[in-house]
């Protein structure tokens, strides 16, 4: 079902804008609600007025007016959409995505977004050659951000080559590609581990690890985003829960089994979490004092979520997917793991020191199932929740 979607159409500055016009027009006419958000250098080349009267909605413009912030901030029209889509997309504000600057509000709702953005870039064909430009998008790319064009033809300046924003039509068409291929995991259920795990020592110290939970809770929203009815389950993180997924805030291993089983039965399991190995094995009710003695823990091995719902039975999910933290001999070492484990796929990648992937923003993925190992180039987390979330809806829909 394709109707009904939220489109904050982001305009920037380009002679291009004039055929932002028709993209809402033809977007409306699909039954997309479009809201615009209109770039200073944007409103050089096209009136709010017409695009207020062809998305029936008002335009936002500025980032420093009281009445936008007061009556709907970046974060809220950011919110609010299923797709952020910037067309035209200038170098400019190509350059601004990649980097992170917020200066107005365009670039605000696109740093403040957790949601899927896709840009249609439209310049001369020398800005668009420029290794700068050429360089930013990959880098976008790289973090999952979605492209449409440029064609090739003549342009505004009198020049030809590549640089032209694609047709409305084919934007629109790309806009709904996205909104049907991103929907494929709809009636499925999902249940994903994440962060650290704490072991409490006494009510008040207690052993944990350096997880940050950003892979655990990109892959949680990756799946929500495919419309899987997606849990999370998982440790103390400093991350905000992510929008459309049922967030279970858990502290110790013990405890996010519990969790994971009470989720069950589902279609897709994923253990992200950094589980601690061990538990003290008896807590005392008030905080150990210091008295001189150096006290000793006695540790006990805490249950494998992983092994435990690999196990064969009926509430056994279709897919069951660990992780392979490993520091040496990454694919034996992981392929071991998978057998020992009994999942389906396991998420092979090196934490060695220096790869900075624990608690870092990027991640390099080999994946081992039963027919081999397919690896991944290094991209962010996010992009590794996206990718893997589209081959789970690739292996369901098959076996379906
Ligand atoms: O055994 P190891 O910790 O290397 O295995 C990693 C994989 O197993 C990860 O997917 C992790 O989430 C999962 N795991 C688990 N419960 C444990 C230990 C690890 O679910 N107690």
């Amino acid at each position: 079902m394709n109707k009904g979607k939220r489109v904050l159409l982001i305009v920037s500055g380009g002679i291009a804008a004039y055929k932002s016009l028709e993209l809402i027009r033809l977007l409306k006419g699909r039954g997309h609600a479009v809201r615009c958000i209109l770039t200073r250098a944007g409103s050089r080349f096209v009136t709010p007025l017409s695009m207020s009267s062809l998305s029936e909605d008002r335009v936002y413009e500025d980032l420093f007016s009281l009445t936008d912030e007061s009556e709907m901030g970046h974060i809220q029209l950011s919110r609010d959409a299923d797709l952020l889509l910037v067309a035209p997309a200038s170098a400019d504000i190509l350059a601004k995505m990649r980097t992170g600057l917020a200066d107005d509000l365009a670039t605000t709702a696109l740093l403040a977004t957790d949601k899927p953005v896709m840009v249609a870039p439209a310049m001369n064909v020398r800005m668009w050659e420029h290794p700068a430009t050429q360089e930013n998008l990959a880098v976008l790319e790289q973090r999952g951000v979605l492209r449409v064009g440029p064609d090739e033809g003549d342009m505004a300046c009198g020049e030809w080559g590549y640089g032209r924003m694609a047709e409305p039509q084919a934007i629109a068409d790309a806009v709904d590609r996205f909104f049907q291929s991103s929907r494929r995991l709809a009636g499925k259920r999902a249940v994903v581990t994440s962060g650290p795990t704490v072991e409490a020592i006494d009510p008040v110290r207690y052993i944990a690890n350096r997880s940050s939970g950003r892979q655990g809770h990109a892959i949680a929203k990756a799946l929500a985003d495919q419309g899987a009815e997606t849990v999370l389950v998982t440790g103390p993180t400093a991350l905000p829960d992510p929008s459309g997924v049922e967030v279970i805030h858990v502290g110790s291993a013990v405890e996010m089994l519990a969790a994971c089983e009470q989720a069950l039965p589902a279609d897709i399991v994923v253990c992200a979490a950094a589980v601690s190995d061990w538990r003290v094995s008896e807590q005392p009710d008030q905080k150990i004092k210091k008295n001189g003695t150096v006290p000793s823990l006695l540790l006990v091995e805490n249950p494998d979520i992983l092994a435990t719902l690999s196990k064969p039975g009926n509430d056994r999910a279709k897919l069951v997917i660990g992780f392979a933290a490993e520091t040496t001999d990454v694919i034996a070492n992981a392929t071991a793991k998978r057998g020992k484990k009994g999942c389906d796929w396991i998420l092979a990648n090196d934490v060695s020191p220096g790869t900075g992937t624990f608690g870092g923003d990027s991640n390099t993925i080999h994946l081992i199932d039963a027919h081999g190992v397919e690896d991944w180039p290094t991209m962010s987390k996010e992009a590794v929740g996206a990718r893997l979330a589209q081959k789970i809806a690739e292996t369901l829909t098959r076996e379906q």
